[in-house]
């Protein structure tokens, strides 16, 4: 079995988690949330990338085999730093523009990502490998982390930013939203009781998940022969740990209780 680091600035990341215990419960995971510092959207590259460096070196310390940084932000701003500094495989999440270009009937989508993600050269880069027959609507969605990190993502605070956020993507009649952020897939009932249950939502993290057990396959043999376990989930944070496991049992849809838990403070700051 496998010991996965699985890293974002908060809650966003668990939106990963929940899905690799789906499709892989039988490794460990640690989830590590930065949380003192979320959100990451609004910060320099400069910082996101020192920062998200440390803490995956951090998780490679731990014993890590693999690390999934479950964060678009650090993905867009890391990525290449990190896969160049620390020996394991390394796996990120990037907005899923190509499969919503694929899957659009009208070719208009909605990309709504970080401020960070929709600034940064990797993300542009990719944006510019898409055939332009297809519109792409980028909106920041300022704001929405932190309600997200507060418990309050079906809240009407939320309701109502994100309906100004989303006014921009329906006004232009788009008909699929990439879900550029990872904490965004909490807000997808949100988004449902917005805009009705037509739209597409387009969020990475089955993908994701598949390239981590492709990468986890290739250095362990062993893989499938137990596919009865249930691995442990450790769950770290850089604010308060008690907190990070009640949202994860709000949050996720994994039974955790198939799991042994346990909870702590980062102790490398
Ligand atoms: N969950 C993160 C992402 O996917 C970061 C959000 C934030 O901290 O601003 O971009």
């Amino acid at each position: 079995m496998s010991l996965v680091g699985v890293f974002d600035s908060g809650v966003g990341g668990l939106s990963i988690l929940d899905e690799a215990l789906r499709q892989l419960p039988q490794h460990d995971y640690i989830y590590l949330a930065d949380s003192a510092n979320a959100p990451y959207g609004e910060k320099s590259s400069e910082w996101i990338a020192e920062r998200s460096l440390e803490l995956c070196r951090h998780l490679a310390r731990s014993g890590c085999d693999a690390i999934v940084v479950a964060c678009n932000t650090a993905t867009a701003e890391a990525i290449k730093q990190i896969r160049d500094q620390v020996p394991i495989p390394v796996i990120g999440v990037e907005p899923g523009i190509k499969p919503a270009s694929m899957q659009t009937q009208n070719g208009v989508v909605g990309v709504l990502a970080t401020e960070a993600t929709l600034k940064s050269d990797k993300f542009n880069a990719l944006l510019a490998t898409l055939p332009n027959d297809c519109r792409f609507i980028k909106q920041a969605g300022a704001g929405l982390v932190p309600l997200i990190e507060m418990g309050e993502a079906d809240g009407e605070e939320t309701l109502e930013l994100l309906a100004k956020h989303l006014e921009p993507i329906q006004d232009a009649g788009a008909d699929t939203i990439v879900l550029g952020c990872t904490h965004y897939p909490f807000l997808r009932k949100a988004i449902r009781k917005l805009l009705g249950n037509s739209i597409t939502l387009i969020d990475t993290s089955d993908a994701v998940v598949r390239q981590l057990r492709r990468q986890l396959e290739q250095f362990k043999s062993d893989e499938g022969l137990n596919e009865e376990r249930h691995g442990s989930v450790s769950f770290v944070s850089s604010k308060d740990d008690a907190p990070l496991l009640k949202m994860a049992r709000d949050l996720m849809r994994s039974d955790l209780n198939n799991h042994a838990l346990n909870s702590s403070m980062l102790d490398s700051q």
